[in-house]
């Protein structure tokens, strides 16, 4: 009898005792803005949309292997990665801008990179006004250094896309050229 009413409190020390001893484990870390890992290996995940033009820059976007499982109409799974490789438009010695045949500008060097990622309760630090679900953002440079930035920009333009694109801009785009590629 006595044996059987200490189980719980047994089962509730172990619990306690193994998360104090991995405060830092991948399980049990919720990174904020600016804190998470660089993708090393995003030029080989799934590619998302390629060759995004901007005035003065070309933009690479892609999706982890999990995230790319993702369907219409569904939120990212938790573990989902966006990736957002910036590059700068290539400029000849004058300084004015190149066009390639097809009148786009033509992708230069790497400038930044920018992440999303997604964990189970990693939104819930994010200010009360900015909440994007469960993504938590980070900048980067080029050889995967973090940059300076401020996270309220990317929370308060990402933000307007609602839970119902799950805060992503080309959420509509990618699922559309997906579907397209697939028939
Ligand atoms: C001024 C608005 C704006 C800000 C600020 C902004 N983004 Fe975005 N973001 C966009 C748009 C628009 C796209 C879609 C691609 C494009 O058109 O360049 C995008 C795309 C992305 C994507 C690819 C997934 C998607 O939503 O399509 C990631 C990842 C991303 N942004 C991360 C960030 C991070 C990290 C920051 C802050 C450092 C940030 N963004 C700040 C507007 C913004």
């Amino acid at each position: 009898m006595r044996r059987t009413s200490l189980l719980p409190i047994i089962l509730v020390a172990l619990g306690c005792s193994s998360m104090a001893m991995t405060p830092s484990a991948q399980s049990g870390a919720m990174p904020k803005d600016g804190e998470l890992a660089f993708p090393s290996e995003y030029k080989s995940f799934p590619v998302f949309l390629s060759g995004v033009q901007k005035p003065d820059a070309v933009r690479d976007l892609y999706v982890n292997p999990l995230g790319a499982q993702n369907q219409p109409g569904q939120a990212f799974a938790n573990g989902s990665i966006l990736v957002m490789a910036i590059y700068n438009a290539k400029k000849n010695a004058e300084g004015a801008l190149e066009k390639g045949a097809d009148g786009n500008v033509v992708k230069g060097d790497l400038a930044k990179v920018f992440v999303m990622q997604k964990g189970a309760g990693w939104g819930k630090g994010a200010p009360e006004n900015l909440k994007n679900g469960d993504w938590v953002y980070s900048a980067f440079k080029a050889n995967g250094e973090r940059l300076e930035v401020d996270y309220t920009t990317c929370r308060g333009c990402h933000l307007p896309l609602g839970e119902s694109k799950d805060f992503v801009h080309r959420y509509d785009e990618y699922f559309e050229k997906r579907t397209h590629a697939a028939h």
